[in-house]
């Protein structure tokens, strides 16, 4: 038994604040951004918190699923966006959409967040305890950028992803999930650890900080390295594999994978034009994206890998 993505979803917010729009605010242009990141424009929450977007995509996933919302055992929440630290975001979807018979927790892996959230819902599924989750990716990094930071502040959006997945005889094929712990400090937000009692000083979560060359290194390395793990597992041969659906954070590192991996780029979808990098909702919005527009085809392979944060990275191989 295995795990199958019955229902896609997305949601975005409807604000677009263009390259033009940033250039306004920050010493930047749209030529500078468009060259390093291949990002256009970004939707940014304006009335959205990371519930509210993560809770319309996992409606529109339902639907197209055609089950309802108490069907769901497990809802896994991928974010490092949620609205509090407690409830969890997965409960405050769960409360949103009524899905009174689930499970719910959220799982903190950065941009890697809803591959680790579909794998961590594969292990329940293919050991029997749960028959059918919703696994979201969502996030609302424009809560947590410093927009006086031109370094950071143009390449994230806010979004949303979801996909219903229920036991099946087919679906996913192999999966992986690694970290790092050591090079977190390449990429971090929202410390609490400078919160003293003694000195009656309250945390101050500070912004996202980010070494933007190592992040790249990083990711071009790590993310050949575990699609090859994930294939050679399932011997697979690359040129089986129809889409390779990869963590949007920017259209240079999506180039060097392709070369690096001598995959023909077309292989690869980008949709990170008009969203920027929407963190752990990048690989599912694209995955609706292609589901909707009738690109995804029964029986095509597909690679999702995610990277980011922990740091963390890791992929999934499925057969649709
Ligand atoms: N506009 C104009 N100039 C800028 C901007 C900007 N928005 N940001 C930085 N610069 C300047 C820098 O200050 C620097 O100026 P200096 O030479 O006078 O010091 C110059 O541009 C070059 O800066 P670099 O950081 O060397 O630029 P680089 O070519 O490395 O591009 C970038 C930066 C796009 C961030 C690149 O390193 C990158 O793509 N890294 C990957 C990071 C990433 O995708 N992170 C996503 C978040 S993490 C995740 O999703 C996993």
């Amino acid at each position: 038994m295995t795990t199958r993505i019955i229902g896609t979803g997305s949601y975005m917010p409807e604000h677009i604040v263009t390259n033009d729009d940033l250039a306004k605010i920050v010493e930047t242009s749209d030529e500078w951004i468009r060259s390093r990141t291949g990002i256009g424009e970004r939707r940014i929450a304006t009335v959205e918190n990371t519930s509210d977007m993560a809770a319309k995509a996992a409606q529109a996933a339902l639907r197209q699923a055609g089950i309802g919302a108490d069907e769901i055992d497990l809802i896994l929440l991928g974010t490092s966006s949620p609205d509090h630290c407690f409830p969890n975001g997965a409960c405050e979807v769960q409360a949103q959409i009524g899905a009174v018979n689930a499970a719910c927790f959220d799982i903190s892996a950065a941009c890697s967040g809803y591959v680790f959230a579909l794998n961590t819902a594969h292990a329940f599924i293919s050991t029997g305890l749960y028959r059918t989750a919703l696994v979201i990716g969502a996030d609302v990094l424009s809560k947590l950028i410093d927009w006086a930071d031109r370094g950071t502040c143009v390449l994230f959006g806010d979004g949303a992803g979801a996909t219903v997945v229920r036991a099946d005889e087919k679906g996913i094929l192999g999966m992986n999930m690694h970290s790092e712990g050591a090079k977190g400090g390449v990429l971090t937000c929202g410390s609490r650890s400078n919160g003293n009692f003694l000195l009656g000083k309250k945390p101050d979560l500070g912004y996202m900080t980010m070494d933007g060359q190592e992040v790249f290194k990083f990711a071009v390395k790590k993310v050949p390295e575990c699609i090859n793990e994930v294939l050679e597992n399932t011997h697979t041969f690359k040129d089986e594999v129809a889409y390779f659906v990869i963590h949007q954070a920017n259209y240079r590192i999506i180039e060097s994978i392709a070369k690096r991996m001598k995959i023909d780029a077309d292989k690869f979808p980008v949709n990170m034009e008009h969203y920027g990098n929407t963190s752990a909702a990048s690989v599912p919005i694209l995955l609706d994206e292609m589901n909707r527009a009738g690109k995804i085809k029964s029986g095509d392979k597909i690679v999702l890998s995610g990277f980011g944060g922990g740091l963390t990275w890791g992929a999934t191989l499925l057969e649709w």
